[in-house]
C-alpha cells in the first residue's frame, strides 16, 4: 500500500503523482480499484455534493463524514482530508480537535490552505504526528477576499510570495503542496524551489503531480467547464439518459419484468 512518505520518493524519482477528490463510499470503491495514488476529501464537496456556491460552507463534521465514507470504500488508498474554512483559525485546541476528527474518520493526512499566521499551526500538527499538505494560489476558502475564483500569482511580487510561502510550508514540515490556478511558469518555479512535491490544478504540467475534482473529471455538471478540468466522461448526459430510460420502461410497463421480482403465484404454479 502506498503511504505519505512515498510522496517525497515520487518527486525524487520524477514519477508523476495522481490524485482525485472523492466524497462517497460507492465512488471510493471504484477509485480504490484504480491506479490513482491518492484521494483528497476536498472541501469542494460543499459545492459539488451539497450545492453551495463556495467552500466556505464546508464544516469539520461534513468533511469527517465524507472521509469516513470514502475510507470505507477505499481501504487501500492514501487519503488526505481538507481542514475546512476557519477550522484552523479559532485557536490551536479548536484546530487540533478538527485534525483529530478527520484523522479518526480515516484520513492519513490533512490539507490546509495557507494563510498568514498558520505556519506555527502546521508545525504543531506535523509535530503531533499528522502529515500536512499545504495549499497555495487560488485558495478557495479566501474566495471573498479574491472577489471570485480568479487566477493568482500573476505579478512578479505575487510569484515571489508564492515561492516564499512554499518554502515556509516545506520548512514547517509539509509533505506536499497543492498549487491551484497559478500561471504555469510560476508553478514550475515553486516546484523547483522546494524538495517536496507540488500537486497542480489549473497550473500546467511543470508540477510533481495533478489533482482533479472527480465530478469534473467525470463530467457530472454539463454547465461547468473550466479550461483546466479535462472531462474524461460526460456522466451528466449518461445518467440523465439512464434515468429517462428507466422512466420510459416504468410507463410502458416493461419494468419490472419477469425475473426481476418474485411472485407466490409463480411458485405455486411450478
Ligand atoms: O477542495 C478541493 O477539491 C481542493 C482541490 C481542488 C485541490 O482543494
Amino acid at each position: 500500500m502506498k503511504s505519505i512518505p512515498d510522496f517525497l520518493k515520487w518527486k525524487a524519482d520524477g514519477k508523476a503523482i495522481t490524485m482525485v477528490t472523492c466524497y462517497d463510499a460507492a465512488t471510493a470503491k471504484i477509485v480504490n480499484a484504480t491506479s490513482v495514488d491518492s484521494i483528497l476529501i476536498g472541501d469542494s464537496c460543499a459545492m459539488v455534493v451539497h450545492g453551495f456556491d463556495s467552500t466556505v460552507h464546508a464544516t469539520v463534521e461534513m468533511i469527517a463524514a465524507h472521509t469516513a465514507a470514502v475510507r470505507r470504500g477505499a481501504p487501500d488508498k492514501v487519503i488526505i482530508a481538507d481542514l475546512p474554512f476557519l477550522s484552523n483559525r479559532k485557536g490551536i485546541d479548536h484546530a487540533m480537535d478538527a485534525v483529530d476528527q478527520l484523522m479518526k474518520a480515516g484520513a492519513n493526512a490533512v490539507k490546509l490552505e495557507r494563510r498568514k499566521g498558520n505556519i506555527q499551526l502546521v508545525e504543531h500538527i506535523v509535530d503531533s504526528g499528522v502529515p500536512v499538505m499545504g495549499h497555495l494560489g487560488l485558495t478557495p476558502q479566501s474566495v471573498n477576499e479574491f472577489g471570485g475564483f480568479k487566477m493568482q500569482g500573476k505579478s512578479e511580487a505575487a510569484a515571489r510570495a508564492l515561492i516564499e510561502d512554499a518554502q515556509m510550508l516545506e520548512q514547517a514540515g509539509c509533505f506536499s503542496i497543492v498549487l491551484e490556478c497559478i500561471p504555469g511558469d510560476v508553478a514550475a518555479q515553486v516546484t523547483n524551489a522546494i524538495s517536496i512535491p507540488t500537486i497542480g490544478i489549473g497550473c500546467g504540467p511543470d508540477v510533481s503531480g495533478q489533482v482533479l475534482v472527480i465530478n469534473d473529471l467525470l463530467g457530472m455538471d454539463a454547465s461547468f467547464q473550466p479550461r483546466f478540468a479535462r472531462k474524461y466522461e460526460t456522466l451528466s448526459e449518461r445518467i440523465g439518459q439512464a434515468v429517462d430510460r428507466y422512466c420510459a420502461d416504468v410507463r410502458s410497463a416493461t419494468f419490472p419484468a419477469a425475473g426481476e421480482y418474485s411472485s407466490r403465484l409463480a411458485k405455486l404454479g411450478s
